[in-house]
């Protein structure tokens, strides 16, 4: 384990056996235990990696072998459990939503910038193969500048996914459902891809889980970029598959379409496929398989060997992109979208 960042992750339920593999595959890191406070959770994922099982963070906390702290719990607890780890000097992955709001977000941001540690707060789709070329090509300049784009996300909870942990689908634990959940990514993948947006128009509406959660299932938005960029997004957990994300960014010379795990460059209507994604990777493959490249560039980064990773920052950005997607849609109108500050 010498040279290796000793890592825990908190959390053992769906998420949390993802990070574990990937801690567990990187030259960088080592899986020094798992927390859950159900001890029945811990001990299992414990078990598969032969390594420490917690049932407190705050045991973490205390223990002086802890490099890392990965954040796999409840959306509500991220922001709290994220200061407490900072301030008991630990690294930090927090997984999406870095809060429930941007206020939080941002408050926990100041706190834990002040701290000296590191965070990657994760958005793993921007390191999936296809994302990644595509940032590429428009990044060249090869095709010319963004016209515009659209994405949709097409998935399916059922009340089953809904009813088996508490904190789901309720304002108050969740943040929200769809857009907070789920949809947090193709936003962040939206304006990655088609540049910073300044404003955002958004309806949402419960179609199909209406008595099964009081938050959104289904929510569409126009979010305005510079230069006359519209961004339209689509979004819905009713849909009746789990269907990868899809994505267009229109050039001047090409389009660039994301769909089925694969990127194609569309000119005068023939399609070339220039990357795919792997079809092997932990956790369901439409999340997206980029979990272990942004924390093998997060360890190898934090081992000063370079690694590129979403930081504090990226965090706060997914975080402002659906705070605006709830005010236009509470509101009826169409909303700045805020810039966060980042702490001094
Ligand atoms: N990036 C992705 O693609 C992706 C995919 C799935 C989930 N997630 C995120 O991961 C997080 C967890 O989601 P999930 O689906 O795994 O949830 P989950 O409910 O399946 O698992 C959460 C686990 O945290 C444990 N827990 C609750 N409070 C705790 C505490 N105080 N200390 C330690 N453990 C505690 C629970 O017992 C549970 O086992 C959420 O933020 C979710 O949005 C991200």
């Amino acid at each position: 384990m010498s040279g290796q960042l000793r890592a825990v992750v908190v959390g053992c339920g769906n998420i949390g056996p993802v990070h574990a593999d990937a801690v567990a595959k990187s030259a960088h890191a080592a899986l020094y235990g798992v927390c859950d406070i159900l001890p029945e959770r811990a001990d299992a994922l414990a078990g598969k990696y032969g390594c420490r099982a917690f049932y407190a963070l705050a045991d973490v906390l205390s223990d002086e072998n802890v490099d890392v702290v990965h954040i796999c719990t409840p959306h509500y607890l991220h922001d709290t459990q994220a200061v407490a780890c900072a301030q008991a000097g630990k690294h930090l992955v927090v997984e999406k939503p870095f809060a429930l709001n941007l206020a939080r977000a941002q408050a926990a941001a100041e706190t834990i910038a002040k701290t000296g540690v590191s965070v990657c707060a994760v958005l793993q789709n921007r390191y999936t193969p296809c994302v990644v070329k595509a940032k590429e090509l428009i990044d060249s300049g090869r095709y010319g500048r963004v016209l515009g784009g659209k994405g949709a996300l097409t998935w399916q909870r059922t009340p089953a996914y809904y009813a088996s942990a508490d904190w789901r689908g309720k304002w108050a634990t969740e943040g929200g459902g769809l857009v907070i959940n789920q949809a947090v990514h193709l936003l962040d993948l939206l304006e990655y891809l088609g540049g910073r947006c300044e404003a955002i128009t958004a309806t949402m509406a419960n179609r199909t889980l209406s008595g099964v959660i009081e938050v959104e299932d289904t929510a569409e938005a126009t979010l305005y970029g510079k230069d006359g960029v519209l961004l339209h997004f689509f979004a819905t957990n009713g849909y009746c598959a789990n269907v990868p994300f899809d994505l267009e960014i229109q050039l001047e010379h090409a389009a660039l379409r994301y769909t089925w795990d694969a990127l194609y460059v569309i000119q005068d209507g023939h399609l070339t496929e220039v990357a795919r994604n792997s079809a092997e990777v932990p956790g369901k493959p439409y999340w997206g398989g980029g979990h272990f490249v942004l924390l093998d560039g997060f360890y190898g980064a934090l081992a000063g060997e370079g690694g590129s990773y979403t930081g504090l920052s990226e965090g706060l950005d997914g975080v402002r992109l659906v705070d605006g997607l709830y005010a236009s849609a509470r509101t009826g109108k169409q909303v700045p979208l805020e810039e966060w500050i980042f702490p001094a």
